[in-house]
């Protein structure tokens, strides 16, 4: 173990006997804890650290050399080293005049021009000089792709909704069992709609069958030659674009890796929504953050403690969880976005030199929209018996202007969860309640027990005064950042995804035995219940 990872192993049987509350109340704490990029509050008041933690975790940046990682990504370098390919997501919105160099090829030239493309297609749709077919007008506009092709555009454009371009609504295909795009086609018409195929590699298997079967259902209405006008591809890979018959193809680049692929072509879907105007914005937002990760001294660099943070809780207090819990209902795919982003990335055991990691690596994310949350698993965040580290985000005020007071209602509920958290409520606290409230002392030593909140519970509280896009692209970014710091310490590849590759072969050689073209093949187990499938089929 290096001397840094020792040393915050040390630190952490300091805690033992450390109480958040009084840690939290402690003077001086929000000059280190709290911390504003723009207009975005991260309170880091919550978490189980001190300045010394603090130091310790700065120790281990230094130690893992996130600074020269993270120079290095802006430099172009190839730092996803197993694929050969530099990371270069932060370009394609990278707003500045500077050059960002892949392969010593400044790559702004090319991306301004997709996205002078994208704006002009986007303008088409919208005043209606894109025409479909028969000379409708586009009113429904299908994204169909999966993972990075979809969590981004889609949790985007849900997360924008008071920004929809009122002409056109946006739907997003990306499982292969039909009933998604069946549902999804079910009230649409073919003279009014148009796809988008967004795929990176056009070599997907799902998403390569959804646009096949969305092509069939076009053609069937409006014959062949209505594919030119319906279909548009966003790919790497012109020459499977063109294979398919797709003849408008937005590019982007194999230095942008799928799940971090939402701010280039990709994000076309999200541009129709809501507009190339506020794409831009979102781009502008995630560009600000950009800036602030490459420029800030780290112990003021909130994507830096928020992942040093995190390397905390999952080295050190074994935590294997983390909950995401936007008090926003516009954010609600916001944790399926994550868990892409976080356990794709970081998910991996063998290091950048090909040796086994001796830590854990990444949290497993997932979360609801609060208060859903809160009638529902929030009871084991309170009282379980592992902690589960919380991001709260909440905006301040609500694009949904309500005469009552509910946007107050779920914003003192969002505080209230994180100090509950945090603070717990002490057996002595129960009974001094209980008896308050006139219960006998048998009914307060038999019920107190059960009341008892033990707090400590670790938390970040994201505040920002209202979730536009500019703000939205500040928050994804900031994540994009977090990630890459974790794979930094943990110096794995945060970049490739090489085990979801298994998976797809072994489906590939199952799929012909499921189809009754072959004998069952794979394991015992999938040839026992490829039968039992083939069986149930011919019932
Ligand atoms: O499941 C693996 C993966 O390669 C993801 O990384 C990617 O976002 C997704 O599949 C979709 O890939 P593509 O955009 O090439 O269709």
């Amino acid at each position: 173990m290096s001397d840094a990872w020792a040393q915050l192993h040390s630190h952490r049987n300091e805690f033992d006997d450390v109480s958040l509350g009084s840690l939290c109340d402690a003077q001086g704490r929000d000059d280190q804890f709290v911390h504003t990029v723009d207009e975005l509050v991260v309170d880091l008041s919550r978490h189980l650290a001190t300045e010394k933690t603090l130091d310790l975790l700065l120790g281990l940046a230094a130690e893992r050399n996130v600074t020269g990682m993270r120079d290095a990504m802006f430099s172009g370098e190839p730092i996803n080293t197993t694929e050969h390919r530099a990371v270069m997501h932060v370009a394609l919105r990278n707003q500045s005049d500077r050059p960002m160099h892949v392969d010593g090829i400044d790559v702004m030239p090319d991306v301004r021009d997709v996205l002078a493309r994208m704006k002009t297609f986007c303008d088409s749709i919208h005043d209606g000089s894109w025409q479909g077919s028969t000379g409708k007008k586009i009113e429904h506009v299908v994204n169909i792709g999966i993972g990075g092709s979809d969590l981004g555009p889609v949790m985007t454009t849900e997360a924008l909704r008071p920004w929809w371009v009122s002409s056109v609504r946006t739907h997003f295909v990306s499982n292969v069992d039909p009933s998604h795009l069946a549902d999804t086609l079910a009230t649409l018409n073919p003279e009014t709609t148009l796809f988008i195929v967004a795929s990176k590699t056009f070599g997907t298997q799902e998403t390569l069958a959804n646009a096949h079967a969305a092509r069939l259902w076009l053609v069937e209405a409006l014959g062949e030659n209505a594919v030119a006008s319906h279909f548009v591809a966003v790919s790497t890979n012109a020459q499977r674009v063109n294979d398919f018959g797709i003849g408008t193809m937005f590019e982007f680049w194999d230095w942008v890796g799928g799940r971090y692929s939402m701010w280039s072509a990709i994000g076309l879907s999200i541009a129709v929504s809501i507009g190339f105007e506020r794409f831009e914005q979102l781009l502008g937002g995630a560009h600000r953050m950009d800036m602030h990760f490459r420029n800030s001294p780290l112990e003021k660099n909130v994507p830096v403690l928020l992942g040093l943070l995190d390397c905390w809780y999952r080295e050190c207090w074994n935590c294997q969880t983390r909950a995401v819990l936007p008090y926003d209902q516009h954010l609600l795919r916001l944790p399926a976005y994550l868990q892409q982003l976080e356990m794709e990335s970081n998910g991996k055991h063998t290091r950048l030199d090909g040796s086994q990691t001796t830590h854990g690596t990444a949290f497993v994310v997932w979360g609801e929209p609060g208060t859903n949350g809160q009638h529902s698993f929030h009871q084991m965040l309170h009282q379980g018996t592992t902690m589960v580290p919380c991001d709260f985000l909440v905006a301040a005020c609500s694009e949904t202007p309500s005469p009552d007071n509910r946007h107050e209602i779920l914003l003192a509920n969002c505080l209230a969860q994180a100090e509950a958290m945090a603070r717990g409520r002490t057996l002595e606290q129960v009974r001094e309640e209980l008896a308050a409230a006139n219960l006998s002392p048998i009914e307060v030593d038999s019920l107190a027990p059960h009341k008892v909140m033990m707090g400590n519970r670790a938390s970040t509280t994201m505040l920002y005064p209202r979730l536009d896009p500019a703000q939205l692209g500040a928050i994804i970014s900031l994540y994009e950042h977090r990630v890459f710091v974790q794979g930094a310490i943990w110096g794995i590849d945060s970049f490739d995804q090489w085990g979801v590759e298994l998976g797809k072969e072994l489906a590939n050689n199952i799929l012909p035995g499921v189809l009754g073209d072959a004998p069952p093949s794979g394991d015992a187990t999938s040839r026992r219940l490829t039968e039992h499938i083939a069986a149930m089929r011919a019932e």
